[in-house]
């Protein structure tokens, strides 16, 4: 059984990358535990862009949080895990990430990936890029973080590995 935690900010027309990602391994990588967080600006956006609301997403996970629940245990290093996947990931929590502020389960979780030496893969989207975002995706990286913009793709699940490709 794979851990997998999600996270799903607010992101635009990138909300989609997260719906077809849970959809995707719900649907192939059918040993995966799903945990996920859906930002308070992403449920707003999710329900504006694609007309869906936080239930429809969390019948795709095993456990769904609040961005507030700051006390889930995905919050804490002891919570083991596979990786964590950021899809799409919005310039303010990429900033937060990279700088530290852990304010809500997402970021916390990301931070505790990145301290614990978990993966971690932030699906950007936005364009064009100034040169805050383009630092802030620098210092991530070098923490240790995969920084994928979100360009259409295609998710291949490999051998004991879920790749977005
Ligand atoms: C309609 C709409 C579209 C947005 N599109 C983007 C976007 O494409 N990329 C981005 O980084 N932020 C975008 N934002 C801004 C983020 O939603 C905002 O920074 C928010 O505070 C992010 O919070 P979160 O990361 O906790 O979800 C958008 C906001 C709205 C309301």
């Amino acid at each position: 059984m794979r851990r997998i935690i999600v996270g799903i900010t607010g992101g635009a027309s990138g909300v989609i990358y997260g719906v077809r990602f849970l959809e995707m391994v719900k649907k192939y990588a059918t040993d995966s535990e799903i945990h996920l967080i859906v930002s308070n600006t992403a449920i707003g956006i999710l329900k504006y862009e694609v007309g869906l609301d936080k239930a429809s997403l969390s019948k795709f996970a095993d456990r769904s949080y609040d961005e507030n629940e700051l006390d889930a245990p995905i919050a804490s290093g002891s919570f083991k895990h596979d990786g964590m996947v950021i899809i799409p990931c919005s310039m303010k929590t990429l900033a937060s990430i990279a700088h530290g502020i852990t304010d809500n389960l997402i970021t916390r979780a990301a931070d505790v990936a990145l301290k614990e030496r978990r993966k971690l893969i932030l699906v950007i989207r936005e364009t064009p890029l100034n040169l805050i975002h383009i630092k802030n995706m620098e210092l991530v990286t070098l923490a240790g973080a995969i920084v994928m913009p979100a360009a259409p793709p295609r998710f291949i699940i490999g051998r004991g590995l879920l790749m977005i490709w």
